[in-house]
């Protein structure tokens, strides 16, 4: 017995001994958990600076957020099990094998951004994999009460194409949509969580004739507003008519897809998109939880570095409450989660307003 506590004594200094208490003393004096992380501080100083002109949340950080999306995504056990290559997932095989991948019909246009940030992760010499996930963390943590993501270094600069028709697309059916990201590992309620990155967002290609159209009216915040306008019922096209993969939108300049608007009003998922409208910081740290699982699949996050501390902490500032659009009321709504009633939220006052495009940079 005696003995037994002296040896669980010794086993307990052992492993305290054990636990490294490292501390990298990186450029300009930052302090990072691990020497690993260092190179990420001068990728931050670097992208912020030059790919976010200055720290911004405007359309490269939506792209890159996106693209974050794009390359994970490519991942499917199903495959496996029918023993083909699934893709590696979160392994930058969108950036190393851009002339097949960019090529894919879901990933129009992704090819802007994958170009842009190419020469970056280069210059740096860290993988491409940790650089698609790095930027998306960095830029979604400029935008207005914007999530603080994890990021972990590490992933291997190797990878081979993704297999195609892995990359949802916005005119996919729900149960397709679901039945894909189930593959992947995502419930449906973890789709919505997913679909949170819509609130920093506009389309360039489903109406290639209004490129920069948002899918809310405050596409540099990371508010609910998206939420509350995916639920008002649809009146008009922003462009020029219908296209595939878009459904009437309530708001002149604002665009709509049919994978968000059914997404929104589906049985299954209806309530965890009503929840964000009025709680903000149950829809940050869904996001952050959600995006966590999609940086790291394809990976075994075990051996990867936990740099996170690299990330920026967004602005706290308080955000405006949710609101009604002016124009619309409570009759616009078509709330369809049956457990709980739409929030009671107010109009804002004056005339009806249409949404002002992203400006491209
Ligand atoms: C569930 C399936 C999804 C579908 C069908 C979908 C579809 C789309 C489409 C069609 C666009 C417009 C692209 C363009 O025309 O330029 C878009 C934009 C965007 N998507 Fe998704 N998406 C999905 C999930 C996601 C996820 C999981 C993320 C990130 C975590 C994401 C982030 C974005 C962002 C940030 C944009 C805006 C890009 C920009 O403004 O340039 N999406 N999405
Ligand atoms: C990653 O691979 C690409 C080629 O796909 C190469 O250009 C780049 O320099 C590699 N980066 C590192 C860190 O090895
Ligand atoms: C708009 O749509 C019409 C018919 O739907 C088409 O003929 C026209 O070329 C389109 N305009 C642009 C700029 O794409
Ligand atoms: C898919 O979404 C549409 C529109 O929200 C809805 O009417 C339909 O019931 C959904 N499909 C299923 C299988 O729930
Ligand atoms: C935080 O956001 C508020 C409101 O958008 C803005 O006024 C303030 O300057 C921002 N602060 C920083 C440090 O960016």
């Amino acid at each position: 017995m005696f003995a037994k506590a002296i040896l669980a004594l010794a086993a307990l200094a052992v492993t305290v001994k054990a636990v490294p208490t490292p501390e990298a003393v990186c450029s300009q004096g930052r302090r990072a958990s691990s020497a690993a992380c260092c190179v990420w501080f001068d990728v931050l100083d670097d992208i912020q600076e030059n790919l976010f002109d200055g720290g911004e949340c405007g359309e490269e950080v939506h792209e890159s957020l996106r693209l974050t999306f794009h390359d994970a995504i490519g991942f499917s056990p199903k495959l496996f099990r029918e023993g083909k290559f699934g893709g590696g997932g979160a392994d930058g095989s969108i950036m190393a094998f851009s002339e097949i991948e960019t090529n894919f019909h879901a990933n129009n246009g992704v090819d802007e951004i994958v170009e842009t940030q190419r020469p970056f992760a280069i210059a740096h010499g860290v993988s491409f994999g940790d650089f698609i996930q790095f930027a998306g963390a960095v830029g979604v943590s400029n935008c207005a009460g914007g999530p603080r993501l994890q990021f972990l270094a590490g992933r291997s600069n190797h990878s081979q194409p993704s297999p195609d028709l892995l990359v949802p697309e916005p005119s996919d059916p729900n149960d397709t949509i679901f039945a894909r990201m189930g593959d992947a590992g995502f419930s449906p309620n973890e789709v919505v969580d997913l679909l949170i990155s819509h609130t920093v967002a506009a389309q360039d290609h489903v109406d290639s004739t209004i490129p920069g159209t948002p899918f809310d009216s405050t596409p540099s915040s990371f508010d609910s507003q998206f939420f509350v306008e995916t639920l008002l019922k649809g009146t008009l096209f922003p462009g020029n008519g219908s296209n595939v993969g878009e459904v009437q939108s309530p708001l002149g300049g604002e665009f709509r897809l049919f994978s968000d608007a059914n997404i929104a009003r589906d049985a299954r998922t209806a309530c965890e998109w009503q929840s964000f409208i009025t709680d903000h910081a149950s829809m940050v740290s869904k996001f952050e939880k959600v995006m966590a699982k999609l940086a790291t699949l394809g990976q075994n996050p075990r051996a990867l570095t936990d740099c996170s501390e690299v990330i920026p902490v967004p602005n706290s500032s308080k955000l405006p409450p949710p609101t009604l659009p002016a124009g619309k009321s409570l009759k616009d709504v078509e709330g369809a989660c049956r457990a709980t009633p739409f929030p009671a939220i107010s109009a804002a006052p004056g005339p009806a307003t249409t949404v002002a495009p992203v400006p491209p940079s």
